[in-house]
């Protein structure tokens, strides 16, 4: 996995993203997943806040972060050996646990359901912040700080791109900036984010009745957590609690996206050429000699395409093409959480290609 840069908390910036979230603020923070666009989980004005930043609808539950060691009995009601195990093998990292609500949280969280997700994330920022906030006993909610439906940001600069903000406005540093950082109070800085696609999200609320269900592939893979309970998550099922990175359209940049295998990729691009349409591409085993308005190339292993994917999509947003066409990675189960991203990224294009050859 590639190493993340500036990955050390300066301890006053964190004692002053810590004091804005205890005041109700919004901080972005970076996690080894995405950035996440925190707020203090037992203050529901504070989470409001959150919704109202992100134009994200209220029926969306947001994950609930905590610290290393932190007490999930004060947070959820009811912990089942397996999610324990699972706790104890994956946290800190990118495993999202939902599991029973505590009256604690509020309904805001929530999105009213009975269940809330639970995640000790590994980034030492996300760590330092954790554990300054209210000493280490808080919890921050946090979803990635992107607009509703656009693609997660991996950089602080995706970040302040999202909410339209300079690079200096960092809300506390200076006072001057403080008004103009908008609906943020800061963004940490932490490099770029190691995993790079959302944590994976694992329901053990309902265990059961239904077992362990997977409600969202991530970097920790359905094998792995076979592994230390011996169930494998099943996919999920109708009664499975809403999870808004599952909607079948998400992580989509403005530009149409769309994806083709390698040949029928190959066989497309000049015709869209021909027509005078200007593609983008990101790929993974593309010849270089396709010649093409931008190409990204990504690692051809899950981990290092992960990584880099969310980047290429924003990156192949700003270069004025009229298609981003991707290469469909490989199919296999350590693909997963890419195929899962990409799938939302290109929903709804089926028609997009038709139509640009007409
Ligand atoms: O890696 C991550 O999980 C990142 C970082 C910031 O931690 N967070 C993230 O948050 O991806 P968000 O809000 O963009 O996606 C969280 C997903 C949503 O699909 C939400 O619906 C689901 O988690 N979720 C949260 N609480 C839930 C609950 N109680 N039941 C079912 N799904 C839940
Ligand atoms: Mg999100």
């Amino acid at each position: 996995m590639k190493q993340a840069a500036a990955t050390v908390a300066d301890p006053a910036l964190i004692a002053a993203a810590a004091a804005i979230l205890e005041e109700g603020g919004l901080v972005a923070f970076p996690t080894e997943t995405v950035y996440g666009l925190g707020a203090d989980a037992e203050n529901p004005d504070a989470v409001a806040r959150i919704y109202e930043a992100k134009g994200r609808p209220h029926d969306h539950p947001v994950i609930v972060h905590v610290a290393p060691g932190a007490d999930l009995g004060y947070w959820t009601t009811d912990v089942p050996e397996e999610a324990r195990k699972l706790a104890q093998a994956f946290w800190p990292g990118p495993l999202t646990l939902i599991l029973k609500r505590h009256p604690n949280i509020p309904d805001a969280v929530s999105a009213g359901q009975d269940s809330v997700g639970m995640r000790c994330p590994s980034h030492p920022v996300a760590i330092a912040l954790l554990q300054a906030f209210k000493g280490g006993k808080g919890g921050v909610a946090a979803p990635s700080a992107n607009k509703f439906g656009n693609v997660s940001p991996t950089t602080a600069q995706h970040v302040r791109d999202e909410f339209g903000m300079d690079a200096h406005d960092d809300g506390a540093l200076n006072g001057d900036d403080a008004c103009s950082a908008g609906p943020l109070g800061m963004v940490l800085e932490g490099g770029s984010s190691e995993v790079g696609i959302e944590s994976t999200i694992v329901d053990m609320s309902r265990l059961a009745t239904h077992g362990p269900v997977l409600l969202r592939p991530g970097h920790i893979s359905a094998q792995q957590i076979a592994d230390v309970i011996g169930m494998l998550p099943a996919a999920p099922d109708q009664a499975a609690p809403r999870a808004s990175g599952t909607l079948e359209s998400h992580y989509a940049p403005r530009t149409p996206v769309t994806m083709l295998a390698a040949d029928a990729l190959a066989e497309t691009l000049p015709k869209l050429q021909a027509r005078g349409v200007k593609v983008a591409l990101i790929g993974h085993a593309l010849p270089a000699s396709l010649a093409a308005n931008a190409h990204r190339v990504l690692p051809a292993d899950p981990t290092g395409y992960a990584y880099g994917l969310y980047a290429a999509l924003r990156d192949m947003d700003q270069t004025g093409s009229g298609l981003i066409l991707v290469e469909t990675p490989p199919q296999g189960a350590d693909w997963a959480g890419v195929n899962d991203r990409l799938r939302r990224s290109v929903f709804g294009s089926a028609g997009v290609i038709a139509s640009l050859l007409k």
